[in-house]
């Protein structure tokens, strides 16, 4: 972490607490996280909790804003069962997380459509948390570098038209779930690379650009990962489904940001 860099801890529920569970999750983390003033707290709630938890995190006066999953690169239109940005905006969503490595393997999202995505979002005023990184077997091959540089590629031009706007999340895909947290040396090395691909766009764009690291990030290990000097926070899944498990990540950023 670098503390000309605001953390940002953000939760990615993925298809869970979508439900009557999402209010008291919100509101759980709202409490749990208060203390935390130096950390920007986000929650990722599936589409249906999206308004209610936005409702009820403004109506308690919380810091934590909300992010939504996913989202159509479309404005409007015969798009059965999409969602567009400015409905999410509307909403009361801040943020939206795309290009998830879980979007690109199961529902074939390709870096063109993660990008036309993450341009669409910022037109409507939405916060992207663009995401990359690098399978099992492009690690095992040697091509980490390699998947990760073309992926940013694909959508720093967009960042790059209002610098520290959006999010990068690195996320190795192994990492995802597995409880196999990347070592906080080969992710901060990941990271570095794409803060010097943010630096070829403009000095600006890589000063500003937070970027978080996701896979298996938990309270216990989250202090070790964060205190690398490129790493700006975290894309918590599993732990982010438990207040006071995530509040522990956020509480680790906490003391390393002040
Ligand atoms: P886990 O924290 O469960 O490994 O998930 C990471 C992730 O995919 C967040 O987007």
């Amino acid at each position: 972490m670098n503390k000309s860099r605001r953390p940002l801890i953000a939760g990615n529920w993925k298809m869970n607490a979508g439900g009557r569970d999402a209010l008291g999750l919100a509101t759980g983390v709202a409490k749990a996280s208060a203390a935390y003033d130096a950390v920007d707290v986000v929650v990722g709630p599936p589409f249906t909790a999206l308004a209610g938890a936005a409702h009820a995190l403004e109506s308690t006066g919380s810091a934590v804003t909300v992010a939504a999953q996913n989202m159509s690169a479309e404005a409007s239109g015969a798009f059965t069962g999409e969602v567009s940005a400015s409905m999410l905006k509307d909403s009361g969503v801040t943020w939206v997380i795309l290009g998830h490595s879980e979007r690109r393997a199961l529902y074939a999202e390709t870096d063109e459509i993660v990008t036309r995505k993450v341009a669409a979002a910022i037109a409507a005023r939405l916060r992207p948390i663009a995401c990359c990184g690098e399978t099992l077997e492009e690690r095992e091959a040697g091509r980490t570098m390699e998947v990760v540089e073309r992926q940013v590629r694909a959508f720093l031009p967009e960042l790059a038209k209002e610098p520290g706007f959006g999010v990068i999340a690195y996320e190795p895909v192994w990492a995802i779930g597995t409880g196999k947290v990347a070592k906080p040396e080969d992710a901060q090395a990941v990271h570095a690379m794409i803060r010097g691909l943010l630096w070829q766009s403009s000095e600006t764009l890589a000063h500003a650009t937070r970027i978080l690291y996701g896979g298996s990030m938990k309270g216990d290990n989250a202090a070790g990962l964060l205190s690398q000097p490129d790493i700006d926070g975290g894309l918590v899944g599993g732990a982010s489904l438990d207040a006071a498990g995530f509040a522990k990540i956020a509480a680790a950023a906490q003391e390393l940001a002040r």
